[in-house]
């Protein structure tokens, strides 16, 4: 791909280009930031690098010119603020939506073909916001979080269990919050479903520990991650522009799967050339439904305030 862009030069973005950056994804990466020198500085610190891990990929860094981002073929957005200890990742909602819809207009007036995919929070609301403005078809406009969810209950499952990540496939679905429902009936360690290897009391604690796995490293950091953010963005662009068509749980607008109309919430699809290719559908038994459906809830409620904020010009 010849040119990708990450707005927001912040811990989650710069984490993110640089990775983009190791796997020569592109020709070229523009990073963005409004304040001046941030994005100029990273940028030249990431290409800096390029000797030493063997990558061509250009990284450039601009304060706020999106005229030197136009022609991009991916556009990850992770504008905003993060957040402090004893916050939600709603409490985020109306410093951020003004961000991501200013950051989304300026996005498309040079890069009307994008994908975008958003990370800022909170996530399922800002992804709305960002699709809302862009006035694009859903499947071009999606969101990060079920990566990194699903990275943290892999995680745990990989030191509960003391065997390799790689082994195991996880899967959830839902909002990025602590609502989100880690599917246990689908997660599975080299295909042997770890309901066969764990306790329920076990699984119970690790699922409950992901669900409150952002918060958790707000506490012992004092701001949110990034290494982990970063890479699953990152993962998401590999996917897109090598065509891999992976499955991976993404933010994507629903439109009646799952009884869902006119949200964005975590649900797994496949990522191609084209954006999101195919959302899948599970079974869901009773309770993953009732689940699904609270978290849903939930993230009606933020796209609430969203709405009565009053921002989209159409
Ligand atoms: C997290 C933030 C990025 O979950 O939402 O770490």
């Amino acid at each position: 791909m010849e040119r990708i862009t990450v707005v927001g030069a912040g811990n989650v973005g710069a984490t993110c280009a640089n990775v983009i950056a190791h796997k020569d994804l592109a020709n070229e990466i523009v990073l963005v930031d409004i304040k001046e020198g941030v994005a100029e500085g990273k940028a030249l610190d990431i290409w800096q690098t390029s000797a030493i891990n063997n990558f061509d990929t250009r990284v450039v860094g601009v304060t706020n010119d999106y005229l030197r981002t136009k022609g991009s073929g991916i556009v990850v957005i992770t504008s905003g603020l993060p957040r402090k200890p004893g916050m939600s990742r709603d409490d985020l909602i109306r410093t951020n939506a003004k961000i991501i819809v200013e950051v989304t207009e300026n996005v498309i007036k040079y890069s009307p073909e994008a994908i975008i995919i958003v990370v800022s929070n909170p996530l399922d609301v800002m992804t709305y916001a960002a699709w809302k403005t862009s006035n694009k078809p859903s499947r071009k406009v999606f969101g990060m979080a079920g990566i990194l969810d699903t990275g943290r209950y892999t995680a745990f499952l990989a030191d509960a269990l003391d065997v390799s990540p790689k082994d195991i496939h996880a899967l959830l679905l839902g909002g990025h919050g602590d609502s989100m429902v880690p599917l246990r009936r689908y997660t599975s360690v080299k295909g042997i479903p770890i309901t066969e290897l764990l306790t329920k009391e076990q699984i119970d604690k690790i699922v409950d520990r992901t669900r409150k796995g952002g918060g958790e490293l707000v506490n012992l950091m004092g701001t949110s991650a990034w290494y982990a953010p970063g890479a699953a963005a990152a993962q998401m662009v590999e996917s897109i522009v090598d065509d891999q068509k992976r499955i991976f749980p993404v933010c994507a607008r629903l439109t009646g799967q799952y009884g869902i109309n006119d949200l964005y919430i975590g649900v797994p699809v496949k990522l191609g050339k084209n954006g999101i290719e195919e959302i899948f559908e599970l079974n869901l038994n009773d309770k993953e439904y009732r689940l699904l459906h609270e978290s849903a809830e939930h993230v009606k409620s933020v796209v609430k305030v969203l709405d009565d904020m009053s921002l989209f010009p159409h």
